[in-house]
C-alpha cells in the first residue's frame, strides 16, 4: 500500500471545489488517512517547491498558494501515487485531459486546483512535511474486499 499527499490549492478552496475533488478520491477507492486546513508559509513553500526556486515565476507561485488556507490530504491505496497523479492530470489545466481534475476544473497552469506527489519517495517526504505521525490514521477500510481482489495487495 502506498501513501500520497494532495494539496487542495487556494483555487479549489475559493471556487468551492473541495467536496467535489475529495469525492472523486473517495469514489475511486482511495482511503482518506489524514486531512487538515492550514496556511502555507514562504518557508514551507520554498521547501515544497525547491525545484522551482530559481524560476522567474517562483514569487507568483508563492503568492498564489497563500491567497487562502489550503487543505492537505493524505490518501492510501495500491499504487496511490500514480493513481492520484493520473487523476490530477498534467500541470497545465488547459491541456489536461478531460476527465482529470485539472482537465475538468482548470484553465490555468498555476490555478490548477491540486498538488499531488510525483513519486513514492517524494510522497514520503511531503507527508512528513505536512503531517505529524499522530495526524495520519491507520484504520481498516471496510470496503477493501470490494475495492481490490485478494491478490492485488
Ligand atoms: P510542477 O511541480 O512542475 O508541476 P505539478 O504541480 O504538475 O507537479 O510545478 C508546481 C506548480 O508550479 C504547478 O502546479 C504550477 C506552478 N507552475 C507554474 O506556474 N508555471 C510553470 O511553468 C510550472 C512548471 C509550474
Amino acid at each position: 500500500m502506498q501513501k500520497t499527499l494532495v494539496i487542495l490549492k487556494p483555487s479549489a478552496i475559493q471556487r468551492g471545489l473541495v467536496g467535489e475533488v475529495i469525492s472523486r478520491f473517495e469514489k475511486k477507492g482511495l482511503q482518506l488517512i489524514g486531512m487538515k486546513m492550514i496556511y502555507l508559509t514562504d518557508e514551507i513553500l520554498e521547501e515544497h517547491y525547491a525545484h522551482l526556486k530559481d524560476k522567474p515565476f517562483f514569487q507568483r507561485i508563492k503568492e498564489s498558494m497563500k491567497v487562502s488556507p489550503v487543505i492537505v490530504l493524505a490518501l492510501k491505496g495500491v499504487d496511490a501515487v500514480e493513481v492520484v497523479r493520473k487523476m490530477a492530470g498534467i500541470t497545465n489545466g488547459r491541456e489536461a485531459q478531460p476527465g482529470t481534475i485539472r482537465g475538468d476544473y482548470s484553465m490555468s497552469v498555476q490555478e490548477n486546483i491540486v498538488h499531488a506527489s510525483d513519486s513514492p519517495e517524494t510522497a514520503q517526504t511531503e507527508l512528513e512535511r505536512f503531517f505529524s505521525t499522530t495526524e495520519l490514521f491507520n484504520y481498516p477500510q471496510l470496503m477493501h474486499p470490494n475495492i481490490y481482489a485478494n491478490d492485488e495487495c
